[in-house]
């Protein structure tokens, strides 16, 4: 793709599907910076730039292994396809071309309810696992047919989003009207025989407002794939989901697309992670433009990450190409910020890796850092009570 040698990093993608998706479109699916109506989105780019990594030099680091395990299947780098609606919104082949850029890269997609192409076509095409995400319906009869499809075309995973529920604004679809036809039919629904089933207009107030910890035990008891919960953006509720036996959860504020007035996800992050140590799986989403973002996200606790916006910018320029270049751009980028941080290995990055602004990071989290530092002898014991004594203030 000839495009490609002027496309060096995700900005550049972002700045070309500015350029070429139509401006109503790509101002209620994205948001500019600092956009009035995207303080949260805004959020997550600007806390990803104030962590700052922690370079370190004369390491070996002539080999570099970005692979790791996210419930127990291997990806060959911590970078994951969030679920995103309507891929067809960026390109006519939409999801089909972004699963197979999943697969190109080794990585796991995971699949939106609201895609447009249904479960079972996504499945057909994609040679790597994929991973389904649930809205919960009122109509649980609907919820029920979803889950079942997804297990039966091969699903490996189901992510449950919770992040909005009962409550949208709208105010974004009503400043920018402008539906493609594209977003007017709901794939995964056609040949479904329920009355009232939702619609593109009434998509989000079907979900299950009333949905709470008790619920997800129906859920289980559907299937046999583990439960991601996608959403959780403080410590008590990943708390709560380690008590209630999920197998991993997503810190996300849904790219901003939910609540306004949030921290960027990444602040969220080394608190959360604290809270549920290894009992489950913890990964970030939000404001991931750079590999260097990846290697920030791991070192504050995060098994591996997500990337929304990117994935609609490749396949909005190039199609399966362009994803499968995004995915390129971002693997090198990480590889070159493991080698300059001296890591050799993506599962074994800890918080001396990354420095989250203070007041961000976790008391326990910092303490971590510094008791590694005192133990590779890079703080003498005295700089260490010292350092100690001023977080514990
Ligand atoms: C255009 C768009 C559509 C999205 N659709 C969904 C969706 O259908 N389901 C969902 O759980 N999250 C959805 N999200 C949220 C993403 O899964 C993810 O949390 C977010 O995009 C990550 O932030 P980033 O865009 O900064 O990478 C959407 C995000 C965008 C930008």
């Amino acid at each position: 793709m000839t495009t490609q040698n002027s496309m060096l990093t995700i900005g550049d993608y972002e700045a070309r599907a500015k350029e070429t998706m139509p401006k109503a479109l790509f101002d209620r699916l994205f948001g500019d910076l600092d956009a009035p109506d995207w303080t949260t989105n805004t959020a997550n780019v600007r806390a990803m730039e104030a962590v700052k990594l922690r370079p370190r030099v004369l390491v070996d680091v002539s080999r570099r292994d970005m692979s790791t395990e996210v419930l127990g299947q291997r990806i060959s780098l911590p970078v994951m396809l969030a679920p995103t609606g309507t891929h067809q919104r960026a390109h006519p082949a939409g999801e089909l071309a972004s699963a197979r850029a999943a697969a190109a890269a080794d990585t796991i997609m995971g699949l939106s309810t609201a895609s447009s192409y249904s479960i079972e076509e996504v499945a057909e095409v994609a040679d790597n696992p994929l991973w389904f995400q649930l809205y919960f319906f009122q109509n649980r009869e609907l919820t029920e047919i979803l889950v079942r499809r997804a297990e039966n075309a091969g699903y490996t995973a189901m992510m449950l989003t919770v992040d909005n529920l009962g409550a949208n604004s709208r105010e974004r679809e009503h400043r920018y009207a402008y539906i493609l036809e594209a977003e007017r039919t709901l794939k995964n629904f056609q040949g479904i025989e329920l009355p009232n089933l939702p619609t593109r207009e009434n998509f989000a107030e079907s979900f299950e407002s009333a949905l709470n910890w008790r619920d997800l035990e129906w859920l289980r008891s559907l299937t046999t794939m583990p439960l991601i919960v996608k959403g959780v953006q403080t410590a008590e509720d990943a708390r709560l989901c380690a008590e209630h036996g999920v197998e991993a959860l997503v810190v996300s504020n849904h790219g901003g697309h939910a609540l306004q007035g949030t921290d960027g996800s990444i602040d969220m992050l080394p608190s959360i992670a604290d809270a549920v140590g290894d009992r489950l799986e913890v990964y970030l989403d939000g404001g991931i433009r750079k590999g260097a973002d990846v290697l920030k996200a791991l070192a504050l606790g995060a098994r591996a990450t997500f990337v929304g916006r990117p994935i609609f910018w490749g396949l909005s320029v190039g199609g399966e190409d362009g994803v499968r270049h995004c995915l390129e751009i971002l693997r090198n980028e990480l590889s070159v910020a493991m080698g300059l941080c001296g890591v050799t290995d993506a599962r074994q990055v800890d918080r001396a890796v990354a420095q989250a602004p203070v007041g961000t990071a976790s008391v326990a989290g910092d303490l971590e850092r510094l008791a590694r530092l005192l133990e590779q002898g890079y703080l003498t014991r005295e700089e260490f009570e010292g350092q100690k004594a001023r977080l514990l203030e």
